[in-house]
């Protein structure tokens, strides 16, 4: 897919992610009203705006969002260094690389947590052009990330940049659907 959209990516560190954050919230709220997720409280906004903010105090974090030149913010991606006792990493055990389980351990696993666009600019290449950024510019040498095992495009499209499906498949909460998690090893 060509690039079509002209997009200003900014990377911000926790206090500007801050300073932006209703507007974090409103994307979400655009991108996930739709089936299955609009009426699900896990991906309620209220709980993404609470999931949001606890992530600002962890370490690492860091967005990256990319506007249009009028503005507009039309996506963005977040993460953190992964905690190496995440219960999910954790609970994967031994099928996780264990070059990836040191690299945790030793704090150089990026956890991509969400990457999301407005339906208005998708399949324009921005989601890719985002996740690029955010990986290009982080310390971690790995990526990690779970996708719901069905939300097409993004399950498809991981492994095509590159990424490695590991392990059976996990839940974040009781209530929350299933996810495959996925590493892209160093560069
Ligand atoms: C996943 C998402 C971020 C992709 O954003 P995007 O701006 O469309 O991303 P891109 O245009 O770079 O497309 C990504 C890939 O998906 C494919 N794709 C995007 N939209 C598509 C569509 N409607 N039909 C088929 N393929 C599509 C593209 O061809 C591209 O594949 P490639 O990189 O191998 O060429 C966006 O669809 C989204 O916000 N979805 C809802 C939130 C979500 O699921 N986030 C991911 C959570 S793990």
């Amino acid at each position: 897919m060509s690039d079509t959209v002209e997009l200003t990516i900014t990377r911000h560190d926790p206090r500007s992610a801050k300073a932006v954050a209703d507007e974090l919230v409103a994307v979400y709220a655009k991108v996930y009203d739709v089936p299955p997720y609009a009426g699900d409280p896990f991906f309620s906004v209220e709980t993404y705006a609470e999931r949001l903010t606890a992530a600002f105090d962890m370490d690492g974090f860091e967005t990256v969002t990319g506007r249009t030149i009028d503005g507009t913010l039309v996506g963005y991606v977040h993460g953190v260094t992964l905690p190496a006792d995440r219960a999910w990493w954790v609970s994967l055990g031994g099928d996780r690389p264990d070059d990836a389980v040191k690299a945790a351990q030793a704090g150089e696993v990026f956890w991509l947590r969400e990457l999301m666009v407005l339906p208005s600019h998708t399949n324009q290449g921005v989601g890719r052009r985002l996740h690029d950024a955010m990986v290009a510019g982080r310390p971690e040498p790995w990526t990690t990330l779970t996708c719901v095992f069905d939300n097409e495009p993004a399950r498809s499209a991981y492994p095509r940049w590159g990424y490695e499906v590991f392990g059976g498949r996990i839940k974040h909460a009781p209530e929350s659907p299933t996810y495959d998690a996925m590493v892209l090893r160093p560069r």
